[in-house]
């Protein structure tokens, strides 16, 4: 049985893993917005002004801590002006990006906002700078956040609104490489720099402006942003015109043109999705390191605002609706993802699973009043406790724990740890499709005690939740734990994660 020892010191503690790493993105996309999160007022489903009450409180145990939105692509073409007022009245749009279908502008920027105040959760608004201007985007932090008279404040308070909403998060373009306006990094970085001028912190709101940023590895972007980011002549104090930097990264098993799908996959192409996910390691190395030359202290956050598994759409279903099942494999892909951004914890500020409800790579799937909880909502569940939490460096030795994919050696055991209040949290996963993995804890510089953990796994990979096996992968307790004189000793299931929580002593 191949075997992982993981040496981990309690005593020494590393950077804070930032809570945002577990954020969340919701774009007018498919059924995202509309049967996801929005059913209107009128419908059967139990919702709350509009907004359907089971989402919610499915997405409330997962702490959600910030909500991206509307776009995506859709943020380049939407018009917030249009999403305000009484909703029968509002301007109709045709939503070009996903699907060609018509956009009623019912749910927009009161409705989201409603939304995160059900949700407990952080708004980041991503803002058009592919076919918007500047004033409308100044405009909207101005209706959003600003208090007192002026020209928004008093357009809200007329939409019902008195206080001003509280926003640190606000986007500026989204892949302004592709769909957010084809644009050269250099006309990217200047336009990010025009805009974020105008994005006002007004009274003591202060916004974390995000300009758009790099593909997967494209370190040039990066650094192209980096070397305008700083703002001399802004105020007595020089500062950064914005304070993050973002990248998208998504998981595929093979070519953008033969995706798969969700759930008809061998295990060759689990191999080859689990590579692909680990990537994101190399990916975050490439853009912090680039950060670092221009930002020693790391005062600029990198923004992972797009990231998931992308498979060919159900069939049956409006490709341009993006709506993909979810398998232990998805959970798997989460499970390591997490793993790396504990790692890279330091600089990485944010990230984003793309999408929340129905699209891609989603926590919940809903078909009419059904809903479904998918084994990625679980891996967001066990491992929540790691949200703001400091983080502890895992040492790996995986020894025979490998497996051949082409010519890359896939390591199969992926672990993080981290501790918050006096109590330590340890998520192992045991990527190996038909091998289990026993894994030694070597707990250095402390002792723990009391530890409970968690399972999730299932008979086979393809392994994934419907409205009639709603808990086909779902949590278990997990007893098959070991006390020893180094720490802890455990036999982790083929294709498994499992969450050990323990008290500190
Ligand atoms: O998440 C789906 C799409 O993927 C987003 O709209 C876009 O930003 C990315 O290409």
């Amino acid at each position: 049985m191949p075997d992982a020892t993981a040496v981990i010191n309690l005593d020494i503690e590393g950077p804070t893993i930032s809570r945002h790493l577990y954020g969340h993105f919701a774009e007018h996309l498919g059924r995202c917005v509309y049967g996801g999160f929005w059913v209107g007022e009128d419908s059967p489903i139990p919702n709350e002004g509009g907004i359907r009450l089971d989402v919610v409180q499915a997405l409330r145990a997962l702490d959600i801590p910030n909500l991206r939105w509307p776009g995506g692509c859709f943020a380049d073409e939407y018009h917030w002006k249009d999403g305000i007022g009484p909703r029968e009245q509002r301007p109709r749009m045709v939503n070009t990006h996903w699907g060609n279908v018509e956009e009623n502008n019912h749910f927009g920027t009161h409705e989201f906002m409603a939304l995160c105040e059900l949700l407990g959760t952080e708004p980041y608004i991503s803002g058009n700078v592919g076919s918007g201007t500047v004033q409308e985007m100044s405009e909207w932090v101005e209706y959003l956040t600003r208090d007192g008279d002026s020209p928004m404040v008093r357009l809200r308070k007329a939409n019902g609104r008195e206080e001003p909403w509280r926003v640190k998060f606000w986007g500026i373009g989204n892949e302004t490489w592709g769909c957010g306006g084809n644009m050269r990094a250099e006309y990217s970085a200047d336009l990010a720099r025009q805009y974020a001028t105008y994005c006002r912190d007004h009274g003591d709101n202060t916004l974390y402006r995000i300009a758009s940023g790099a593909s997967g590895a494209d370190y040039q972007w990066t650094r192209t942003l980096m070397e305008q980011i700083n703002c001399f002549g802004c105020e007595a104090t020089p500062r950064t015109f914005f304070q993050g930097i973002s990248v998208h990264h998504y998981t595929l098993s093979g070519p953008w043109e033969a995706k798969g799908s969700a759930t008809g996959f061998d295990t060759e192409d689990y191999y080859r999705t689990m590579v692909s996910a680990r990537k994101i390691d190399e990916i975050l190395t490439g853009h912090s390191t680039v950060m670092d030359l221009y930002d020693r202290g790391r005062t600029v956050g990198l923004v992972l605002d797009e990231w998931g598994t992308w498979w060919d759409v159900e069939p049956g279903t409006n490709p341009g609706f993006l709506f993909q099942q979810n398998t232990l494999r998805d959970a798997l892909v989460a499970s390591t993802h997490f793993d790396i951004f504990h790692k890279h914890a330091a600089r990485l500020y944010m990230a984003n699973i793309a999408q929340t409800v129905n699209v891609l790579q989603a926590m919940i799937l809903t078909d009419g009043d059904a809903l479904v909880l998918t084994p990625t909502y679980h891996v967001f569940e066990m491992n929540k406790g790691h949200q703001d939490a400091t983080s502890l460096a895992v040492h790996l030795r995986t020894r025979d724990a490998h497996r051949r994919v082409g010519d890359t050696e896939l390591e199969t055991v992926s672990a993080s740890a981290s501790v918050k209040d006096g109590k330590v949290l340890v998520s192992l996963s045991n990527l190996d499709a038909e091998e289990p993995a026993e894994v030694t804890l070597d707990l250095r510089g402390g002792g723990i005690a009391e530890p409970v953990a968690r399972i999730l796994t299932a008979d086979r990979i393809q392994a994934h939740n419907t409205p009639d096996a709603s808990a086909a992968v779902a949590p278990r307790p997990f007893d098959a734990l070991k006390t020893t004189d180094q720490g802890l000793a455990l036999t982790l299931p083929p294709h498994s994660f499992v969450t050990v929580q323990a008290s500190l002593t």
